[in-house]
Formats: structure tokens, C-alpha cells, sequence
């Protein structure tokens, strides 16, 4: 199926931000956020404010256009954050909008889970697909919580879904503080080329995918990423970045 229309919700946030630039020469977006986004956006991309936590919100959202894809990436993505702060975006409004994109003939769900599904596990394990998950923090759960819907979705309601486990995302070596964030970093390019294959690849039910890029030590095995979605990723932290200089 060709996909071409796509709700992107957190699109005023950093990784929204990047694949609406990125991507808009290629779909027609619906975004939404909370907050208006800051760059500019013309036909036939539109902005539509909601607070997703909002019972009915969604369904709303949705009667303006139907979708044959939406990425989900609004959230809280504070490992920090308490049970009250993570509740509205992480669980009520993944809830919420997974159950009204299965009453539609939307092609695909991609959710933003993240690394933090298995922080618990000692920083000299790599993650391999059907490892139990093991989050490090109430943010990993709600993440957990996430994938879980979009298998229960996929399952049993029939909604093609694609989590992907996103890493560090970001554009300046200064936000990498240690080896951790060096092995599990994801670059703007490859979140893009990473997204991109999660909207795109065919005959998905559910899939669990790992969004670093290629680190040559590797906090993830990509090698599921790769054959399914077919995602290749181009950059490496320790290529890109030169840590030899810091203190691990
Ligand atoms: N940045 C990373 O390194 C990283 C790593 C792993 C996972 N993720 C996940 O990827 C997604 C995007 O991350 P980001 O770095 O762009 O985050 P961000 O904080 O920059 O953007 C998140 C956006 O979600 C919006 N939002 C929050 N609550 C909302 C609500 N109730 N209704 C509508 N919009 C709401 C915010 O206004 C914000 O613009 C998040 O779900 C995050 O958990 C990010």
C-alpha cells in the first residue's frame, strides 16, 4: 500500500521536529502537540492542537482526516519523571489514540517506546530481540506499558504496529555523557531513515524495532531491525564523535 498521509503527533518536539522536515516532501502530514510547532508548515501539511491525555481527543483528531499511517511520538521522555507527570501523555494518551486508530483502516501505528525497556540490564549486555524487558525507571515502564498496547492492538484488533526502541537521540556529542549513551545513540539522519522504514515496511503485525544507529559497539543487535523493517543505518558515535577524549 503507498502511504501517504500521516499524523505525526509530538510534532513540536525534538524528533517530530526532524522527521516533519525531513519527511515533508513525501507525505502529507496532520501534526499535532500540545504546543503550536515552531517552524513553518504550509498546505498541504496541517497543525491541529490537542491534548491527547483528553478522552475523545483522538477521535476528534481523526474525523479531520483519516490517516494511513500515524507515528506516535508525544510523551514525557523524562527518566526522572513521577507516576502523575508520565500518567496523561504516556499512558492515557497512547490508550486513547491506539483505540481510536483501530476503528479506522489506518495501515500503520509506529510508537515511540524507548531504550529505557531495558535499562535494568548492565550497560555490557547487549540487547537482543526476545530478551524480557527491564526498565531502570516508572518512564521505561510506561514504555513497556506502550509496546504492550500496541501488541494487544496488533493481535487482536488487526492494527499493523511498529515500536521502536528509541536510543540517544542526538545531534551534538556534548549530550552523550558516558559509554552507555555512545552505544546507544541514534542520529537525527538515521531516525529519519529508521521512521521512514517503520511506516513503509510490509507484512508487519507487530514488531519490536531498535533505533540506534550503527555505533560499532552496539547497545542493541540490529540485525532483526535491519531484515524486517529493511532500515540502514549510516552513522557511528565513535566515528562521528571521537570519545577518546573522555572518561568513560
Ligand atoms: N529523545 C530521545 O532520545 C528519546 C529516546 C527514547 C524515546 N523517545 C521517545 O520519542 C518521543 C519523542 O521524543 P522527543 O525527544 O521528540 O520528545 P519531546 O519532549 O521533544 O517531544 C514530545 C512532544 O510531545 C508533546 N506532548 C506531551 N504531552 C502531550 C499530550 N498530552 N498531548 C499532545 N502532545 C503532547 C509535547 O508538547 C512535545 O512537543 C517521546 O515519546 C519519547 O519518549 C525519545
Amino acid at each position: 500500500m503507498t502511504v501517504k498521509k500521516v499524523l505525526l503527533t509530538g510534532a513540536s518536539g525534538r524528533i517530530g521536529r526532524t522527521c516533519f522536515k525531513a519527511m515533508c516532501d513525501t507525505y502529507d502530514f496532520i501534526l499535532t502537540d500540545l504546543n503550536v510547532p515552531d517552524y513553518e508548515i504550509s498546505s498541504p501539511h496541517r497543525f491541529i492542537p490537542a491534548d491527547l491525555s483528553m478522552p475523545g481527543s483522538a477521535v476528534e483528531l481523526l474525523s479531520a482526516g483519516q490517516p494511513d499511517a500515524v507515528v506516535h511520538l508525544a510523551g514525557v521522555p523524562d527518566a526522572d519523571a513521577t507516576f502523575e507527570q508520565l500518567l496523561p501523555a504516556n499512558i492515557l494518551a497512547t490508550t486513547w489514540l491506539l483505540e481510536a486508530v483501530a476503528e479506522t483502516s489506518c495501515h500503520r501505528f509506529v510508537f515511540a517506546s524507548s531504550a529505557q525497556t531495558i535499562e535494568g540490564y548492565s550497560v555490557d549486555v547487549q540487547i537482543h530481540p526476545g530478551l524480557a524487558v527491564a526498565p531502570a525507571n516508572l518512564y521505561g515502564v510506561t514504555k513497556c506499558y506502550g509496546e504492550a498496547l500496541c501488541s494487544f492492538y496488533a493481535t487482536q484488533r488487526g492494527l499493523s504496529c511498529v515500536a521502536l526502541r528509541i536510543g540517544a537521540f542526538e545531534s551534538k556529542c556534548d549530550a552523550l555523557k558516558n559509554a552507555r549513551d555512545f552505544s546507544a545513540w541514534l542520529s537525527p539522519q538515521d531516525a529519519v531513515r529508521l521512521i521512514t522504514r517503520a511506516i513503509e515496511a510490509e507484512d508487519i503485525t507487530f514488531f519490536i524495532g531498535y533505533g540506534i544507529s550503527d555505533n560499532r559497539f552496539k547497545r542493541f543487535d540490529l540485525s532483526r531491525t535491519r531484515e524486517v523493517l529493511g532500515y540502514k543505518p549510516a552513522d557511528d558515535a565513535f566515528r562521528e564523535f571521537e570519545p577518546g577524549s573522555l572518561i568513560f
